[in-house]
């Protein structure tokens, strides 16, 4: 590491970062190999707004993701509230939870309702024949993720079964979940189940990676049987379609051609996986190719997404089917002695520049893309908290989505970004990212993304107004949190003023930067 970046690295952990760029603009030590890029900032919006379900989350049953994670139980000495943990809620609620998409993934396809409901010592045992085989005792079920729902503020995803149930099963949750006469009898049951009102069901998704876990279908066969169980799926409850995960434009295609009557929107998972499926890599003590080379495969969401948006523009070119990535994130090889079935993993400042990339990308695609969910919220893959018991720790995931909630609801801008190249091996990628939006209050938010992970960037912006935000950024690049140790890192203070009227953004190596703005004082918007 540069000798500078390592007194900087030292400052930050000194909560002294906001004086950074301050020092730095007028700092004769600056570093001689420093990148130079420009950025123009306009205020044309650049597409419709982001929905602030781009920011959405996913929990499957899986690993410690719901038993441990989430829910210990009204019995547990941890904290709860209705058997979910208060730190793990408290921690969830902060970052304004759009939407959470359940049970699964590939267990929505293997999973029965009705296991869930009713008296919880009468609740039947499974085994999660997915995830590694575990008895689940169908605890949590739907009144208690639905109570989770409620606690976090979300709006709710259902995942129903399209592999191995009937449609029936499927129409009957719903109506379950959402009647509101005094006559049926779903209803009643679920009234005497201890819920009177009907909930709102927003999202419905019909089966998952139907090519896959779901069925292993043929796309026409797929497309058929998608038809058939939204047809039974009535009332207000949007559904989803699903489509391809594995980057197969025919997939997309043939659900497009055959059942695009039939669906609200389109699903594509995009997994960021950095190397050969046997051999990912852990999380933590990777190296720069690695870093590069799992950059470089989370930008290609970009060029996923573009294929989807193609294909759906020839079917639906009023784009009234809506595109949600509700699986995305970085698959790490689990951490050396977990069960691998639980796909545990640790979460570093690596997986949080790939957040922020993926974000950037989602944001310069919001005339189709409508959500995301990350995958998946609590101990499994790419998470935004981990747990140990009774302990709980923050993901630089997590801080990267604390540091982008302005975005959520805010009108992506125009900009015109010149930037250096980033080189590592035979990989090269630009060396910086970026996205801006102005919010319902008319403040401007920038995010600014450094991919190198030796080099600062100077980036020269025709703003002429102080700027205030964040800087995510450390020293190694696989900086993580641990529970010995919660708050390695976390973001720290950062701020910026214009010299002669210009405003410069000092971006660290490996560093993501949000700042907003209340100007809009731009020093010439067409240069
Ligand atoms: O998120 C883990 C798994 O990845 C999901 O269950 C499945 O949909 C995907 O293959």
């Amino acid at each position: 590491m540069h000798a500078v970046a390592k007194r900087i690295e030292a400052g930050w952990r000194l909560r002294t970062a906001f004086l950074l760029s301050l020092t730095l603009a007028a700092n004769a030590a600056w570093p001689a190999d420093r990148m130079e890029a420009a950025l123009t900032v306009t205020q044309e919006a650049a597409g419709p707004r982001i929905e602030p379900a781009i920011y959405g989350h996913f929990v499957e049953h899986l690993g410690t993701g719901v038993y441990g994670g989430l829910w210990v139980g009204p019995e547990s000495s941890i904290p709860n509230t209705r058997g979910f943990r208060n730190d793990v809620v408290a921690a969830l609620r902060r970052l304004k939870v759009p939407v959470l998409r359940w049970p699964g993934g590939c267990f929505a396809d293997d999973y029965d309702w009705r296991d869930g409901i009713g008296a919880p010592a009468q609740r039947p045992v499974r085994l999660n024949k997915v995830w590694g085989n575990v008895p689940d005792n169908n605890r949590v079920g739907t009144h208690e993720f639905m109570d989770l729902a409620e606690q976090l503020g979300a709006e709710v995803y259902l995942a129903g079964n399209m592999g191995s149930m009937p449609p029936r099963a499927m129409s009957q949750w719903l109506e379950y979940l959402t009647s509101d006469s005094a006559d049926s009898t779903l209803a009643n049951e679920r009234r005497r189940n201890g819920r009177d009102q009907p909930w709102k069901v927003k999202y419905f998704g019909v089966g998952n990676e139907s090519w896959g876990c779901g069925g292993s279908m043929r796309a026409e066969y797929a497309a058929d049987l998608h038809r058939q169980y939204a047809t039974f799926l009535r009332g207000p409850t949007l559904k989803v379609a699903s489509g391809d995960g594995e980057g197969r434009d025919e997939v997309t295609e043939t659900m497009m051609a055959r059942a695009r009557d039939q669906m609200d929107a389109l699903s594509l998972h995009y997994y960021t996986v950095p190397g050969p499926w046997e051999h990912k890599g852990l999380a933590t003590g990777f190296d720069a190719q690695r870093w590069a080379l799992t950059l470089k495969t989370a930008l290609g969401v970009e060029a996923r997404i573009s294929a989807t948006e193609a294909i759906m523009d020839r079917h639906d070119p009023a784009r009234r089917v809506a595109l949600f990535v509700d699986e995305w994130g970085l698959w790490h090889d689990p951490e050396p002695g977990s069960n691998g079935a639980f796909l545990h993993q640790q979460n570093t400042l690596r997986d949080a520049t790939v957040a922020a990339l993926s974000l950037n990308i989602f944001h310069r695609h919001t005339a189709r893309v409508k959500m995301a969910n990350i995958a998946q919220m609590v101990n499994v893959l790419q998470a935004m908290v981990l747990t140990d018991g009774p302990l709980m720790l923050l993901t630089p995931t997590y801080h990267l989505f604390d540091m982008y909630q302005p975005f959520q609801g805010a009108t992506p801008l125009k900009l015109t970004l010149q930037t250096p190249r980033y080189r590592q091996g035979g990989i090269e990628l630009p060396a910086v990212d970026v996205s801006g939006a102005r919010g319902a209050d008319g403040v401007t938010t920038l995010a600014l993304v450094n991919l190198d992970p030796d080099r600062w960037a100077r980036v020269l912006t025709n703003l002429a107004e102080p700027v205030q935000g964040r800087v995510l950024t450390a020293a190694a690049m696989d900086a993580h949190n641990s529970f010995a140790q919660a708050r390695t890192l976390v973001p720290a203070p950062y701020a910026a003023q214009p010299v002669n009227g210009r405003l410069s953004l000092e971006l660290p190596p490996k560093s993501i930067v949000v700042v907003r703005t209340l100007s809009s004082n731009l020093v010439n918007p067409s240069r």
